[in-house]
């Protein structure tokens, strides 16, 4: 009965829709790969806050539109490890509900064949759309040949499922933005364009398997690069390049001990760390945990991202200096905009359509704006709008 339903759809107005979505995702563009660099055009073309704001208006004309008669979205995360996911899990079920879907909401436990036979069971089960977070986006191409045979429109949610022309979408923070603002962070906070340093830099990004930590280091090291190959920028452990500085699966305990190895091995003499970039909160922990009980200086600077808990308490402690906020209330509602739109066979909401190739060509995306965030403004951003209670701060 769904799937009469969803043939039914796909056969009208969404075929349209999703050729005109996915048109160039078919073209062969391997080799055309988004440098980070160009996204930031991009990223300031599109006032990507400014447009999601209007989600809430939209909301009940889209109801009214149509009956929600589509049957079973499949929403897959990566883990519960993370309070990040745990949010967007929970967001994505939510606002999909309240909007009149049925969803079927996994956790993969960071295990990719988890993950795959999750999408496996989604697909066999027959449902209308798939919204996946990928634990490795390089993982899933041929499980999601079935959903492509199924005519299963799938939404790459935060992470680009690569090399695969099974993705009709994606939708995420503009992650170069992301790594952008920590070394701008970075470079204003030291007054790097003034002061002589030399200063301390050591380097922490995500996971090689995660398209997005390519992003995040990309957009902080081109901020960064000019300083240190002036020399007002020192690594001492000599790790810059990024199969150096990633960590497996943004695992804390795995940031912790290489933070620990280089502060025995560079900094035993006391010298000083002035600053680390962590691409995100999970590696900032890590490094924080390193510091806590081997380095002896005052806190260098630390940058991160999500405003997990533990680092927003550790930011109002003084021991990191900022975090980057991506409300997945956003994300969630501009991925339930994209999901009403698919039912609808109406025109998917993208803002991007260069930055994002995965391989088989570029991705339609829309990416929200990640926001600043530090200890000055953190009770607006996250207590404020909802975000967290005092409670879960203290
Ligand atoms: C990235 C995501 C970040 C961070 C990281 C670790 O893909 O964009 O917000 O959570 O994964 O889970």
């Amino acid at each position: 009965m769904k799937k009469k339903l969803l043939s039914a759809l796909l056969s009208t107005a969404m075929v349209a829709s999703l050729l005109v979505g996915c048109g160039s995702a078919a073209a062969p563009a391997a080799d055309a790969a988004a440098p980070a660099a160009e996204a930031a055009p991009a990223a300031e073309e599109a006032p990507a806050a400014e447009e999601a704001a209007p989600a809430a208006e939209e909301a009940p004309a889209a109801e009214a539109a149509a009956p929600k008669e589509i049957g079973t979205i499949g929403v897959a995360m990566p883990t519960k490890d993370l309070q990040r996911w745990n949010q967007d899990g929970e967001n994505m079920k939510k606002e999909l509900e309240a909007a009149g879907y049925t969803v079927d909401l996994q956790y993969a436990d960071n295990t990719v064949a988890t993950q795959v036979s999750q999408i496996e069971n989604m697909i066999a089960n027959g449902d209308s759309i798939l919204v996946l977070a990928s634990i490795d986006g390089s993982s899933l191409g041929t499980v999601l040949e079935g959903a492509k045979a199924a005519n299963i429109p799938v939404i790459a949610y935060d992470r680009l499922i690569m090399n695969t022309d099974a993705v009709s979408y994606y939708a995420t923070f503009d992650n170069y933005m992301v790594g952008t603002k920590q070394g701008e962070y970075i470079r204003d906070t030291l007054d790097l364009d003034n002061a002589e340093g030399p200063f301390n830099l050591e380097i922490f990004t995500g996971d090689p398997g995660d398209n997005n930590a390519q992003f995040f280091y990309g957009g902080a090291m081109d901020i960064l690069n000019p300083y240190i190959d002036a020399g007002k920028l020192v690594i001492q452990s000599g790790q810059k390049d990024f199969a150096e500085v990633a960590t497996a699966n943004w695992d804390t305990a795995t940031a912790q001990s290489r933070m620990e190895n280089i502060i025995s091995s560079y900094y035993a003499g006391g010298e000083k760390i002035d600053v680390v970039l962590c691409s995100n909160d999970s590696t900032a922990l890590g490094v924080e945990n390193a510091l806590e009980s081997a380095y002896k200086g005052e806190w260098p600077i630390i940058t991160g991202q999500d405003c997990d808990k533990p680092n927003v308490k550790n930011m109002i402690a003084g021991k990191q200096s900022m975090s980057i906020f991506k409300d997945t209330r956003t994300l969630a509602s501009q991925v339930v905009k994209m999901v009403d739109a698919i039912a609808q066979g109406t025109e998917v909401p993208v803002n991007d359509t260069e930055t994002y190739d995965n391989g088989t060509g570029v991705i339609p995306s829309y990416l929200c704006e990640p926001v600043f965030a530090d200890v000055n403004n953190y009770k607006e951003l996250l207590i404020d709008s909802g975000y967290y209670t005092e409670d879960d701060l203290k």
